[in-house]
C-alpha cells in the first residue's frame, strides 16, 4: 500500500513557497557536451568536482527545494571523502531526487520520433535509489514538432504510457514522480501550433496517469512554457507566452496536481526568469507554479567554473544569483533591479 500522504508532503515540499528545483541530472553524453564546449575532460572526477561545487554553494537551500541527480552522482563522495554528494544537499535542506529513465531511442513504427526507455527492472532500481537517499524521481519524454504533423498519435500515446508506468512504479516505491513531457523548442512552428501540441501531449499524459491510478497529489508535472519554435519568424511577447501557457495548463492539468515546474529547454537564463516571473504573477491558478531548470540555473556557473578549482567561489556566486532570481520570480517579485542588484 503506497503512503499517499507521505508522497503528497514531499511533493508539496518541492514546490514550497519561493523555492524551485535544480536539475543537475545531465546524462554522460549531455554533461560531456557541456564540458567539451569549455575544454573540460568528461571524467568521473570532473563530474564529481563540478557537482560538488554546485551542492556546496552556501545558502542554496534558501531558494532551492530539491535537486535532480544522475545515477553516478547519487553514488559519489566529495573529493575529501567526508560525505556523499547527496549528504551535502541534505545538510542544506535540499531534497535529493534521481533521473531514472535511460534516455531515448527511436519509436518503433515511427523511427524519426523518440520513445524514452528505462522501465525494465525499474522497481529494483527504485528500491536501490531510495536506499541511497533519493526521495523523488524524474522521467523525461521528448516530443518534437515537425512541419509534417509530428508528434504522431502513436508517439504521444507510447510516451504517455511509459510516463504513467514510471509514475506508478515510483509511488509504489515511496518516491514522488516528476512526470516530464518535454516539447522541444527546435523548429519554425508558431505559438498557436505549440499550444495545440502541448494540449495533446498533456491530455494524453493525464489520461494515462488516470488509467494507471496514479495519485495526483503525490506527483509533480514538469513541462515547458508554451513557446514558438526557436527558428519561427516574428516575435511574441512575454504576456503572449504566459497566456498560452495558462490556457494549456487550465485545459489539461487536474487541480489535484500540487505543482507544475517548468524546464528551461534552452531559453537564455534571463529570458527564462522573466517568463517564469510573468507566469507566477497571478494567484488565479489551482496549482503552484515553479521551476526545475537545468541550463537556466547552471549556464553561467558552469562557464565560470571551467574546470578550475580557483573559480569555485565565483561559480557558486553565479549559481546562487540565478537561484535567487528564480526564487523571486516564483513569487512574481523578479525585476531588472533584482537581476543587477545581486549580481
Ligand atoms: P533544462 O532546464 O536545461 O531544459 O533541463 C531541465 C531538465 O531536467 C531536462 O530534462
Amino acid at each position: 500500500m503506497k503512503n499517499v500522504s507521505g508522497l503528497a508532503a514531499t511533493a508539496q515540499a518541492l514546490v514550497a513557497p519561493g523555492k524551485g528545483i535544480l536539475a543537475a541530472d545531465e546524462s554522460f553524453p549531455t554533461i560531456g557536451k557541456r564540458f567539451a564546449a569549455l575544454g573540460v575532460a568528461a571524467t568521473a572526477e570532473n563530474r564529481r568536482a563540478y557537482r560538488e561545487v554546485l551542492f556546496r554553494t552556501a545558502a542554496l537551500g534558501e531558494s532551492i527545494s530539491g535537486a535532480i541527480l544522475f545515477d553516478e552522482t547519487l553514488r559519489q563522495r566529495t573529493g575529501s571523502g567526508d560525505a556523499t554528494l547527496t549528504e551535502l544537499l541534505v545538510r542544506q535542506g535540499i531534497i535529493p531526487g534521481i533521473k531514472v529513465d535511460t534516455g531515448t531511442g527511436p519509436l518503433p513504427g515511427s523511427p524519426h520520433e523518440k520513445i524514452t526507455g528505462g522501465l525494465e527492472a525499474l522497481p529494483v532500481r527504485l528500491t536501490a535509489y531510495a536506499a541511497l537517499g533519493a526521495r523523488f524521481t524524474k522521467w523525461r519524454a521528448v516530443l518534437a514538432i515537425t512541419p509534417d504533423g509530428q508528434p504522431s498519435r502513436a508517439c504521444l500515446d507510447a510516451n504517455a504510457a511509459a510516463l504513467a508506468d514510471f509514475a506508478a512504479f515510483s509511488q509504489a516505491a515511496g518516491l514522488v514522480p516528476i512526470v516530464e513531457p518535454e516539447v522541444l523548442l527546435a523548429g519554425r512552428h508558431s505559438l498557436a501550433r505549440s499550444e495545440d501540441v502541448a494540449v495533446a501531449v498533456l491530455d494524453a499524459v493525464f489520461r494515462a496517469l488516470a488509467a494507471k491510478q496514479v495519485s495526483l497529489p503525490g506527483l509533480l508535472l514538469k513541462t515547458g512554457m508554451v513557446l514558438p519554435g526557436a527558428e519561427a519568424p516574428g516575435s511574441v511577447t512575454t504576456a503572449d507566452i504566459a497566456a498560452a501557457t495558462w490556457r494549456v495548463l487550465r485545459r489539461t492539468v487536474p487541480a489535484a496536481v500540487p505543482g507544475i515546474v517548468f524546464l528551461s529547454g534552452g531559453q537564455p537564463e534571463i529570458a527564462a526568469t522573466e517568463r517564469l516571473n510573468a507566469l507566477c504573477a497571478t494567484h488565479d491558478l489551482p496549482w503552484t507554479l515553479s521551476f526545475s531548470f537545468g541550463r537556466a540555473l547552471q549556464d553561467t556557473a558552469l562557464k565560470t567554473w571551467r574546470g578550475e578549482a580557483a573559480n569555485t567561489a565565483a561559480a557558486q556566486a553565479a549559481l546562487l544569483h540565478r537561484a535567487r532570481c528564480n526564487a523571486l520570480a516564483v513569487q512574481g517579485k523578479y525585476s531588472a533591479a533584482a537581476e543587477s542588484a545581486a549580481a
